[in-house]
């Protein structure tokens, strides 16, 4: 059954927290928007977040430092204007959300409780929920866009092509809705794609599986850039087991003193520049080169030399989930390593969101505006996607490029074979653990190379004749994922040089660094 829905002023698909914010301001703009997800408003990796909002909002802090910040965590690569941006909207933004009641931990005299994180310079990063800012943030989004009459939203909902009109103008997007089995027309003046990022492509992730690059997939294939697509950020510390979850464990617990150490319990990052608290990329990589040192497929993170009763008060929700693991972290460290954590590259846009297509915008971590630079300062995410979602409903709302009727999607209809699923579990699973050994934390030339061909191979193979006229769904999520992971390791190829998260190990001057470290 196909249903065409009624049109709207702006569609945005995904409803992390860019999503949520864009359309709570085009909302409050008085426009008619429809909010889509593929699962529930309340998921995602927004959701899942457990750093918090950077932002000067104090008078002993300054833009300049916050922007000096994080120019220094992304290596001299950020795009300058796109940094200001960051910080002096994103003061603004706080504020607001601030007065409009967002629940940011206070102490107990009432003054907001500002954390030092790793690469700022000064007390400026807002928590609510302790690590639950993610949540905290985007329930908060949720109830305001409930309240908006003027919001229509719809869950469960694939979003598996954008439609285009004969002169390229993006004029809204098809949708399958699994729990009924139809397709959504959704037509909208302006398009805008706020599905975050891919590194649940990883083996390792500390996303839902949901990031997997879809909507990087629909904006390339309607004829938008990908860029930085190299740009991975490995977390160094999510939870370790060999067959169950990988979650995230804050670099507020080693901001709290949590030590790593080695198969031996011993501390293997104490005499380095920052220790446990150098830079993300710095830690990740010591973890991985000690991994393959040791042959234990994890480290420790041993929390066991400090105080119960703080580490309960900050950090009850993750010791928590550490438990249900079986693992006592008042006894033993805590087996860690690293994982896919946060895609810097994307969608390029501009600092409006707009992507080069004539009414497609993106924003969040969907999008590559070159805030980051080559290695995103932490806490700093959450606030692109308020920064770069607020802009880009504004300028979404007011795309006067050219248009025509968009094609209508009849004959793309999609299905679902579930027969297919099995092989398309499998095809994931291997594609994760090729990107992980050859486009991971450290590569090389002839690793990148046999993944490029391993993907062209493995793509070719999945290609099976259709059972039916339209779109299959695991044959469109399969060509989407090798899609994404070919400009991944494509990225990474023809970047020999290394620079921030993205570490080539054949550089002559890294081969060095490599040997002697441990
Ligand atoms: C963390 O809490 O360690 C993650 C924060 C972030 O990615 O910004």
């Amino acid at each position: 059954m196909t249903t065409d829905n009624a049109h709207s002023d702006l569609l945005i698909i995904g409803s992390g927290a860019a999503g949520l914010y864009a359309a709570d301001r085009a909302a409050a703009d008085g426009a008619r928007v429809t909010l889509v997800t593929a699962d529930q408003l309340a998921s995602g990796s927004s959701y899942w977040s457990q750093g918090g909002i950077a932002a000067v909002t104090t008078a002993d802090d300054d833009f300049a430092s916050h922007a000096a910040d994080t120019r220094a965590a992304g290596r001299g690569y950020c795009k300058d204007e796109a940094v200001t941006v960051l910080v002096r909207e994103g003061a603004a933004i706080a504020n607001d959300l601030i007065e409009r009641g967002m629940p940011f931990d206070r102490h107990e005299s009432g003054s907001l409780q500002r954390g030092l994180e790793g690469g700022h310079s000064h007390h400026r990063v807002l928590h609510a929920l302790g690590v639950q800012t993610g949540k905290a943030l985007v329930d908060f989004l949720i109830a305001q866009v409930r309240e908006r009459a003027n919001l229509t939203v719809i869950e469960n909902a694939f979003a598996y092509r954008l439609l285009t009109d004969a002169s390229g103008h993006c004029g809204g997007a098809m949708l399958y809705r699994w729990q009924h089995g139809d397709n959504l027309t959704l037509t909208a003046n302006a398009t805008v794609l706020a599905t975050g990022g891919y590194s649940a492509l990883f083996a390792r992730s500390t996303n839902p599986h949901t990031s997997a690059g879809d909507g990087l997939a629909l904006a390339a294939n309607a004829g938008a850039t990908l860029s930085d697509m190299a740009f991975v950020q490995f977390h160094p510390t999510a939870f370790y087991s060999a067959s169950g979850p990988c979650f995230l464990l804050s670099e507020a617990l080693r901001g709290a003193g949590a030590t790593l150490v080695d198969a031996h319990g011993r501390r293997f990052l104490a005499d380095r520049d920052g220790a446990e608290l150098a830079p993300r990329d710095v830690v990740a990589r010591a973890i991985f080169q000690q991994i393959e040192y040791q042959e234990q497929p994890f480290v420790g993170l041993d929390l066991r030399h400090l105080d119960p009763a703080h580490l309960t008060a900050g950090f009850d929700y993750l010791l928590k989930q550490v438990a249900t693991q079986g693992v006592d972290s008042t006894r033993e460290p805590i087996p860690v390593a690293p994982a896919a954590h946060y895609c810097i590259g994307g969608v390029a846009t501009d600092l409006d969101g707009h992507t080069g297509v004539p009414g497609l915008y993106a924003c969040g971590e969907v999008a590559a505006t070159g805030v980051h630079g080559a290695n995103r300062l932490a806490s700093n995410s959450l606030l692109e996607c308020l920064v770069f979602g607020q802009r880009t409903a504004r300028h979404a709302l007011h795309d006067r490029s050219p248009r025509q009727r968009p094609t209508p999607g009849n004959g793309c209809m999609m299905y679902v074979d579930s027969g297919r699923a099995r092989d398309f579990i499998a095809r994931r699973r291997d594609l994760a653990d090729l990107l992980t050994a050859q486009a991971g934390l450290v590569r090389d030339a002839d690793g990148l190379q046999y993944a490029l061909d391993a993907l062209d191979q493995a793509s070719s193979e999945s290609q099976t004749k259709p059972v039916r006229t339209g779109t299959e769904y695991y044959d469109c999520r399969t060509r989407y994922m090798y899609q994404i992971a070919r400009t991944v390791v494509s990225s990474a190829l023809h970047r020999p040089t290394s620079i921030g998260v993205h570490y080539r190990r054949d550089e002559p001057a890294n081969n060095r660094h490599v040997d002697t470290t441990i």
